[in-house]
């Protein structure tokens, strides 16, 4: 798949991920998080932090720090955005695809940036569980 350049020589970018980027609404540290996991991207040298407030099974509050790129902020905003309010079980559905088109898409070149964001996603909800079922052994 070829890669869209803008006339300007840069990555074409869908306007919602140009939004996203410009103004994200979920970045940032939360303070008593339930849950916080890093996870590293090997191709980019990137991370990608993200801090879960969770009550009673609900996800509360989402916030997440990128030290990655431009697509990486914006897929970490439309993930947060994505499972803010949902119970654990209805994030875990959470596919990859509902990220890129809630975007309006990603350049294909960028995929593992969402990537990384879903990856990081998918690694919090696991931590979640394994404490979960450590607090229910005690
Ligand atoms: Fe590393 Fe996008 S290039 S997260």
């Amino acid at each position: 798949m070829p890669v869209e350049i803008t006339e300007r020589g840069h990555l074409k970018y869908s306007e919602k991920v140009l939004e996203r980027f410009k103004n994200p609404k979920n970045i940032g540290e939360l303070e008593n998080p339930t849950v916080v996991v890093s996870e590293g991207d090997p191709t980019c040298g990137d991370m990608f932090k993200m801090f879960l407030r969770i009550e009673h099974g609900t996800i509360v509050d989402v916030k997440f720090l990128s030290f990655g790129c431009a697509a990486n902020i914006a897929t970490g905003d439309m993930t947060a955005d994505l499972i803010k309010g949902k119970k654990i079980e209805e994030a875990e559905k959470l596919q990859i695809k509902d990220i890129i088109e809630g975007l309006g898409g990603v350049p294909a070149i960028k995929m593992h940036c969402a990537v990384l964001a879903y990856k990081t996603l998918k690694k919090a909800i696991s931590e979640y569980k394994k404490m979960e079922t450590g607090n229910s052994k005690l």
